[in-house]
């Protein structure tokens, strides 16, 4: 049978889809098989949501990935991949060469996630064996300006969401005296809605980005330096321990790194979860135990940042880049991308798509291409596209018409959206774009720090604003006074919060005007979301079953059982509980 390969993929999506099950599983089966000379590994997330659990094996010089195992096909996969040789057919997705994954993702490049789905992420030699560790070792011989130039070469800018070059803030940042030392500071927050990337990396690929911070804390002179985690992502936080462990067990963490005489320290920090912690000043104040809250820049942490210490902030994505750049060079990562935005960037699908989950693209692919040809299309294809939401609640929305539109940093913005940290929400014709605004700014309103008055009022007015027009008390004047109000806040917000909260609200009165009118003056919801706007009738459906009119709160239907029913206009508050109820489609919205 020859060494033979299991490897299930356990990030925190293949967990909540069973991963751990299966994984026990198939402990347990080749243990009652006696089955010797077959490895059971456990992997991080490749990124392919829509298909977990998904189980790894090597056969012949060739990888195949199957999906959505469940515990019933343990026995059957083993059966067919360990002891016959043979694909599994019934739940085989991808037969693949191993080293090139082009095949397995087409139209994707992946630099971030190279390690991501492939290597055990709570095992340094795994990583080691991927090349981990000779970026920093490679840096370690050139003098630190020219690893910042080689940085600057690579044109990478900051994945966090404001796309700042990452080579030029570090040479920013070098410049600046810094007597008492530096900081370096990995950004982990991840605080949008429908973005889960840098979740996922720090999950299955936690080196690479310790790799990443390591070669920044050389070439700006930091000596200390901490992970920022949400504690709501505790697998994360559980390998950055490990890996941190493990990379200090081997000498590249800690004093005398390697015998460079260069010293890093590290540790992690756990952030309670406050969108605006994400911050970079709102995060120093929280590393520091101080209540997370934004402050005026400048000073900005290059000149003053943690503990007033000369400070870089670099997101997740930005740093699992460096590694690459370093052996591979900056210019080759130039290569790729379009115009000013150069390298890749990992993008979250989710929503209406029929293949969820997370994709590496060079800059500058399309959005259709993104969303049709990697992402599959609709979910549901009998529904139409409406929209993408991209770049979460600071973000805009895009319509059918610009799907074409490269995805980059400077053109994203001409259309209203942002490229933010890579959420891409797909919605169908179901979705109610002035409900979809109320959403976004129900979570910036809740977020707010409360710190400057737009953010915290100008919010809350823009709130009860499309409250009311989602329940059809909206007049023509709410228009004007929400353009009023979100171009106040977005100039006089202290931090990107208050500034680009507005974004959704604009956004959707660009591109989407005509369904903010009819729900003002036709008091109707083009996608029939808006409860309250609807009418609810029963139609020749009805078999007379009364789950309806036992359901609804105020004794609105009346029928005789086994005979049609009938709502009484009147007396119906247009709650959805008899939709919700009907299991013959009965109930007819308008
Ligand atoms: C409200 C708010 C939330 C933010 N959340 C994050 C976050 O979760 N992760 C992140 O990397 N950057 C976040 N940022 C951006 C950071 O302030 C900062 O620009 C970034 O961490 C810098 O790293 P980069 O240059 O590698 O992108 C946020 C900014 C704002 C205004
Ligand atoms: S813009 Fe909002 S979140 Fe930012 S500092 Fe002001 S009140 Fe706080
Ligand atoms: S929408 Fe609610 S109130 Fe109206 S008929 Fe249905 S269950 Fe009753
Ligand atoms: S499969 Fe892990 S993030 Fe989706």
């Amino acid at each position: 049978m020859g060494n033979r390969e299991i490897v299930v993929l356990m990030g925190t999506c293949g967990k909540s889809a069973g991963a751990d099950r299966v994984y026990d599983k198939f402990a347990s089966a080749l243990k009652a098989k006696s089955i010797a000379g077959v490895e059971l590994k456990q992997s991080g997330c490749a990124g392919l949501c829509y298909s977990e659990v998904n189980v790894r094996t090597f056969r012949d010089g060739k990888e195949y990935l199957y999906a959505q195992i469940t515990e019933d096909d343990v026995e059957k996969f083993i059966d067919s991949e360990i002891i016959e040789n043979k694909t599994y057919m019934e739940k085989i997705l991808f037969e693949a060469d191993p080293v090139d994954d082009t095949a397995l993702f087409p139209k994707q490049k992946r630099i971030v996630l190279r390690n991501c789905g492939k290597i055990t992420p709570t095992s340094v030699d795994d990583y080691i064996a991927k090349d981990g560790y000779k970026a920093i070792l490679k840096a370690l011989t050139m003098p630190p300006e020219k690893v910042v130039q080689e940085i600057k070469d690579s044109g990478l800018r900051g994945r966090g969401g404001a796309g700042f070059p990452t080579g030029l803030k570090w040479e920013l940042t070098r410049k600046n005296p810094a007597p008492e030392g530096r900081y370096f500071i990995c950004n982990a927050d991840e605080g949008d809605p429908g973005a889960f990337m840098d979740r996922s990396v720090l999950e299955g690929d936690p080196h690479s980005v310790i790799e990443g911070m390591l070669i920044g804390a050389y070439a700006i002179g930091a000596n200390h330096g901490y992970i920022y985690v949400r504690a709501e992502y505790p697998l994360a936080v559980k390998h950055c321990l490990k890996a941190i462990e493990d990379a200090k067990a081997r000498g590249f963490l800690g004093e005398n790194i390697m015998g460079s005489g260069f010293s890093f320290d590290l540790k992690t920090k756990e952030g309670a979860g406050a969108f605006v912690c994400g911050e970079e000043t709102a995060l120093i104040a929280s590393i520091e135990g101080k209540r997370g809250m934004p402050s005026l820049r400048p000073p900005y942490p290059a000149e003053k940042g943690v503990f007033g210490k000369s400070t870089v902030i670099n997101n997740v994505e930005t740093l699992a880049n460096i590694p690459w750049i370093i052996l591979n060079g900056g210019s080759k990562y130039s290569e790729t991308g379009y115009e000013k935005s150069r390298g890749t960037k990992v993008f979250a699908l989710a929503g209406k798509i029929k293949k969820g989950g997370l994709v590496e693209v060079p800059m500058g692919t399309t959005l259709r291409e993104v969303i049709y040809d990697i992402g599959g299309g609709m979910a549901e294809p009998e529904y139409k596209f409406k929209a993408v939401q991209l770049g979460g609640p600071s973000g805009g929305c895009i319509p059918e018409r610009l799907l074409d539109l490269p995805v980059d940093y400077e053109s994203l913005v001409k259309t209203g959206a942002i490229m933010g940290s890579g959420g891409m929400v797909i919605m169908d014709e179901r979705s109610c774009m002035v409900d979809l605004a109320r959403y976004f700014l129900n979570f910036t309103q809740n977020e707010s720090c409360g710190k400057c008055t737009f953010c915290r009022l100008g919010t809350k007015r823009m709130l009860e604003i499309l409250e009311r027009i989602c329940k059809g008390q909206g007049t023509m004047d709410d228009l004007t006074l929400l353009q009023e109000i979100a171009k106040k806040c977005s100039t006089s917000s202290l931090c990107a919060l208050g500034g680009s909260a507005p974004n959704p609200v604009l956004t959707t009165l660009k591109y989407f005007y005509d369904e903010y009118v009819e729900h003002i003056v036709n008091k109707r919801c083009p996608a029939k979301y808006c409860k309250k706007l609807l009418t609810y009738t029963i139609n020749d459906k009805c078999i007379g079953c009364t789950a309806c009119a036992r359901k609804c709160p105020v004794k609105a239907i009346s029928g005789e059982k086994k005979t049609r029913h009938f709502i009484d206009q009147q007396k119906c508050i247009k709650c959805g509980a008899c939709v919700a109820t009907c299991k013959f489609n009965a109930i007819d919205t308008e």
